[in-house]
């Protein structure tokens, strides 16, 4: 987790209703500094009053220091972050935050960007259209929703001075041809480098489409939202091997990995705890992982030399960790 010295003690200074269950906060610091800068594709960690704590991307222009703005998704069959963001935040509140993080930059020696946005993942991707318009630096902004009410920032799009880059795609009203991945993606070029976030299935299919179409692993930059449910009942335990000490931490069925290495008194940073940031990544050093995370790439995961142990498990009975 974020240590407690590291968070920002924020007030909600607007929230606004901007498409059908989404909702934008503008966060700012309490005694009205500026704030700590960011860059395109980072995300704050908000700690809410129910305990829980959840991530969310940074959607204005990370040229502006006054405030962080963010917008959540409501998902009513959700694990509670959002309807608490939704229901029990109200403007004027204090909330706190961590500092800005990036696990989603954009590439430095890109010479084209091309975000494809679906849904609530045009957050970080519009963040990313704001400041690549800033420096001038070519870009292309695909963005699909279910439905014209269900577009956040469709207005501010619109209205933008970028907005001529960007595509809007929906599955109701007269808005033209959907986004036609495999037309979009069968020609990767070097230096063209593609940025997706976005539900689940959306994302599957961008990578899937642009990785059958030859695209460097390395031109791929993505940011799941969190993980989905996994059937866990065929759980089993195994063992942990910590190669510095030697001591063997035992997980438990129905435990993270994490989870007992915390209980052994081993810390491991940690932040989404849902396969989705990177922060606990360990090297594994012998035996072979189950990965579940949302975060490495195919080839990363084969490899088995790192995983996430905050929702990964063990294939073997036993993992070296170069812990
Ligand atoms: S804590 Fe985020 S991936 Fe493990």
């Amino acid at each position: 987790m974020t240590p407690d010295h590291a968070l920002l003690r924020a007030r909600v200074d607007r929230k606004q209703d901007i498409a059908v269950d989404i909702t934008a906060f503008d966060l700012v610091e309490a005694d009205g500094t500026a704030l700590p800068p960011f860059t395109p594709g980072s995300h704050i960690d908000v700690h809410l009053a129910n305990g829980l704590i959840r991530q969310y991307s940074l959607c204005n222009d990370p040229r502006e220091t006054h405030r962080y703005q963010i917008a959540t998704l409501r998902v009513a069959a959700g694990r509670g972050g959002s309807r608490a963001m939704h229901e029990a935040v109200h403007v004027g509140d204090p909330i706190l935050i961590s500092a800005p993080k990036n696990h989603f930059p954009l590439a430095q020696d890109a010479t084209h960007s091309l975000l494809l946005a679906g849904g609530i993942g045009i957050t970080p991707l519009l963040c990313m259209a704001e400041h690549l318009w800033a420096i001038a630096h070519p870009f292309a902004l695909h963005y699909g929703a279910r439905a014209i009410k269900r577009m956040a920032f469709r207005e501010r799009i619109l209205q933008s001075p970028f907005a001529h880059r960007v595509k809007l795609h929906f599955d109701d009203g007269p808005a033209g041809p959907g986004l036609d991945l495999p037309a979009l993606l069968h020609h990767p070029q070097a230096g063209v480098h593609l940025y997706t976030c976005g539900p689940k299935g959306f994302m599957d299919a961008v990578l899937s489409t642009a990785r059958h179409a030859g695209w460097p692993e390395g031109q791929l930059h993505f940011e799941f939202f969190g993980a989905e449910a996994v059937e866990r009942t065929g759980d089993q335990a195994f063992e942990l091997q910590l190669a510095r000490s030697g001591r063997i931490v035992r997980v438990a069925a129905n435990q993270t990995v994490l989870a007992a290495l915390v209980a052994a008194g081993v810390q491991v940073p940690s932040s989404c705890e849902q396969g989705v940031c990177g922060t606990c990544a360990t090297r594994v050093l012998q035996g072979i992982p189950e990965h579940r995370d949302l975060l490495l790439a195919p080839e990363e995961q084969a490899a088995n030399d790192v995983f996430l142990p905050c929702c990964s498990r063990a294939k073997s009975a036993r993992l070296l960790l170069d812990l």
